[in-house]
């Protein structure tokens, strides 16, 4: 810290530095950023320009003056035998221009005759280290000097090579980012939601790539480092021995490319800073064309001996320089504060904004994502706020820009009613989430049906959200056993809805009512019970009786259930709402005993598990399904590691397809599924 004497810049330094260590603390050691990169980038500039104009109140533990990551106890610590810096940032092109002529005057008026340009990739920096052309070490930054041992972690990204090929150097330690992709960080958010769906809970989506990459790559358990589908650009050497001596960054490149290290497409060397300014303009025009997410440009001099002549100062080179893209991040003004109401209830409130285009589109709302979260951001109507979007992320509120606002603002209220049908809303303070326990409420209702309709329950076609809205709003449903009293005459009388539709909504649900009892009881929406728990108690208990019959004990006792599953479970049954729709069900004919697995065929597939996506020619989706268990096999809704096998009709599901390429899980067309039932044996 900076000693005060009363001097208001040393008070100043002070408190940024206090400020900054917080921050660089959310950011690099607990992957939980609490202020935008904007916000950091503003403090972080604040301070540098007042430790220059007062030199002596700059310490040596200053964030200006060290490297921003620090190590977490949970991994072996590594330190790092050439240091890992970090780099100084340009925030234009005058930046840019200074630190090239500084440099030139450093190589005493020498010009540089040449510039590696590079993208800043937005991840984490990694140090691999290989013995003989062997991979033994993996680690992070750390705080440059020490990092975290994660070779563990680092063995299961397919982008990192285990071992180099022959007449690869005795030593070589490289240095490259590991990032995610924006189509996988998109894929955990879509598991998420179908995860979610399955087990009738709230997705928790991941924030962002970067944060996500960095909190995968530091996890405890390989197995879930390895599911996240890291990816890894190499962008430079960190120490040799032996091998060939290239001149310059760009052959180290070359050649590190040729041992099997991936290097980014964009990487290129350029001889005079107008052709580097004009690269960056191109840079930051296909800012949103790329499956990954950049922040910046990192510009180095090129030749190595030069790059020695320069050297580096505390904290990072000086032949070269990050050039920071503008953060995306706009101001805009907050129109209104509303809550939305989910399907199961939950209160979500959202901000109304005035339209603002950021990160490649115009944002009209964003989530504010629970009561608390307005609060700490204290964000009111009127305000001029700070909106982010990057990559595929759901458009947020940062916070206000607190100079802006109006005097006589008073801080949002929660509503106390729910806004679609007045009744109260409860607060949950354990999951800091606000619902609607109206039973009846609109939304719920709703919420229900479209849950209960959809494909991996009851598969009711010719029946969207919106027609379900304009059904439960005149009154036609009220839950869902009322789709198999529906009055098709008044659904006739209906505009925008035909006579054939009519038609094929009627056959759906006449379908509807064979449908397997796992299905069945997925679709009701029954705390606890997604896609496999229902297969699973259809298939422990045999019928719906039985299940309503069963005691908290006899549920608990049923293979993966458990008390907390059991319990929730069966107080479900115990209300009067859900003995009612099932009576009501029941005597509609809806299918309330479970298939008998016909066991006599060979088990051939005894606890394989095999996923099955799309349109087969000799099966239904429910018959292949019956197939795999009458072999003794699962069919869960999607794949993982451990799946046998996914099996692809017409029109597969891309998610499905693409995480069974990558995790390698073997793809069959319908001949060898065939195949595998008979024999339980993967066709050649
Ligand atoms: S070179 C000694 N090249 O930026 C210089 N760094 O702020 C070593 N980064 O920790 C860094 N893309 O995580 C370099 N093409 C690139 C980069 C890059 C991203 C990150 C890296 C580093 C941070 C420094």
């Amino acid at each position: 810290m900076a000693p005060s004497d009363g001097n208001p810049a040393a008070d100043r330094i002070d408190e940024l530095q206090a400020t900054l260590d917080h921050h660089a603390k959310q950011y690099y050691e607990l992957d939980a950023p609490e202020i935008s990169d904007a916000e950091w980038d503003r403090l972080y500039h604040e301070l540098v320009a007042l430790e220059q104009a007062n030199p002596e109140l700059v310490t040596p533990d200053s964030i200006t003056q060290r490297v921003g990551g620090s190590v977490n106890e949970a991994f072996a610590p590594v330190t790092h035998t050439v240091p890992m810096m970090s780099l100084h940032n340009a925030f234009d092109i005058d930046d840019l221009r200074s630190w090239n002529e500084r440099a030139q005057r450093r190589l005493e008026g020498q010009a540089v005759p040449r510039f590696g340009v590079e993208l800043k990739f937005d991840g984490l920096a990694i140090s691999l280290r290989y013995e003989n052309g062997v991979l033994v070490q993996g680690a992070t930054r750390g705080d440059g000097k020490v990092g975290e041992d994660v070779t563990h972690n680092v063995r299961t990204i397919a982008d990192i090579p285990e071992t180099l090929p022959g007449g690869a150097p005795p030593l070589l330690e490289v240095r490259g980012e590991v990032y995610l992709r924006l189509s996988a960080f998109e894929r955990l958010n879509q598991r998420q939601r179908e995860l979610a769906a399955e087990t009738g809970k709230e997705p928790k989506l991941y924030v962002n790539p970067r944060n996500t990459a960095a909190g995968s790559l530091r996890q405890v358990d390989a197995a879930v480092t390895s599911e996240r589908e890291l990816s890894f650009f190499c962008y430079q050497l960190g120490l040799v021995e032996g091998g060939p001596e290239p001149d310059s960054h760009t052959e180290t490149l070359a050649w590190l490319g040729s041992l099997g290290f991936p290097i980014n497409e964009h990487t290129q060397s350029f001889a005079t800073i107008d052709d580097v300014e004009q690269r960056i303009a191109e840079f930051q025009a296909m800012r949103h064309d790329l499956d990954y997410e950049f922040d910046g440009v990192v510009v180095k001099v090129d030749h190595l001996r030069l790059q020695a002549e320069l050297g580096a100062d505390a904290k990072a080179p000086r032949w070269a320089i990050a050039y920071k893209l503008p953060p995306e991040e706009q101001t805009t003004t907050l129109l209104d504060i509303e809550v939305s109401i989910g399907p199961s209830g939950r209160a979500t409130p959202f901000a109304i904004l005035d339209p603002v285009f950021v990160g490649g589109v115009t944002v009209g709302t964003a989530t504010l994502h629970n009561q608390d979260q307005v609060a700490a951001k204290d964000v009111r109507p009127g305000d001029t706020v700070i909106v982010r979007r990057a990559g595929d992320v759901i458009p947020e509120v940062v916070g206000p820009v607190l100079s802006d606002r109006d005097p006589s603002s008073q801080p949002w209220v929660f509503p106390s009613d729910c806004p679609v049908c007045g009744e109260r809303l409860v607060r949950d303070e354990a999951a800091a989430a606000t619902h609607c326990v109206n039973f009846h409420c609109d939304r719920q209702v709703r919420g229900r049906i479209e849950h209960f309709v959809g494909r991996y329950a009851l598969d009711i076609e010719y029946l969207g959200e919106k027609n379900i809205d304009r059904f439960v709003s005149l009154g036609l449903l009220a839950d869902v056993a009322d789709l198999y009293t529906l009055d098709f005459d008044k659904v006739l009388e209906l505009d925008r809805i035909g006579a054939k539709s009519v038609e094929n909504l009627k056959a759906s649900i006449e379908n509807s009512k064979s449908r397997p009892l796992g299905n069945l009881l997925f679709g009701l929406r029954i705390p606890e019970i997604g896609q496999v728990n229902g297969q699973t108690l259809a298939a422990a208990f045999g019928s719906m009786d039985a299940i309503m019959a069963a005691s908290i004990e006899d549920i608990a006792a049923v293979d993966g259930f458990g008390q907390v599953i059991a319990e929730a479970v069966h107080a479900w049954f115990e209300t009067d709402q859900a003995r009612d729709l099932i009576g009501r069900l029941q005597a509609a004919g809806l299918t309330m005993e479970a298939a008998q697995v016909d066991r006599s065929k060979e088990q051939t597939l005894e606890g394989q598990a095999v996923v099955v996506s799309g349109t087969l020619e000799h099966f239904t989706r429910d018959g292949a399904k019956e197939a795999i268990l009458e072999r003794g096999g699962k069919s869960p809704g999607s794949v993982s590691k451990k799946t046998l096998a996914l099996v692809v009709g017409t029109d597969p599901g891309a998610s499905k397809v693409t995480k069974a390429e990558e995790t390698g899980v073997p793809i069959l067309d319908e001949a060898g599924f065939l195949t595998l039932l008979e024999t339980g044996e993967l066709p050649a």
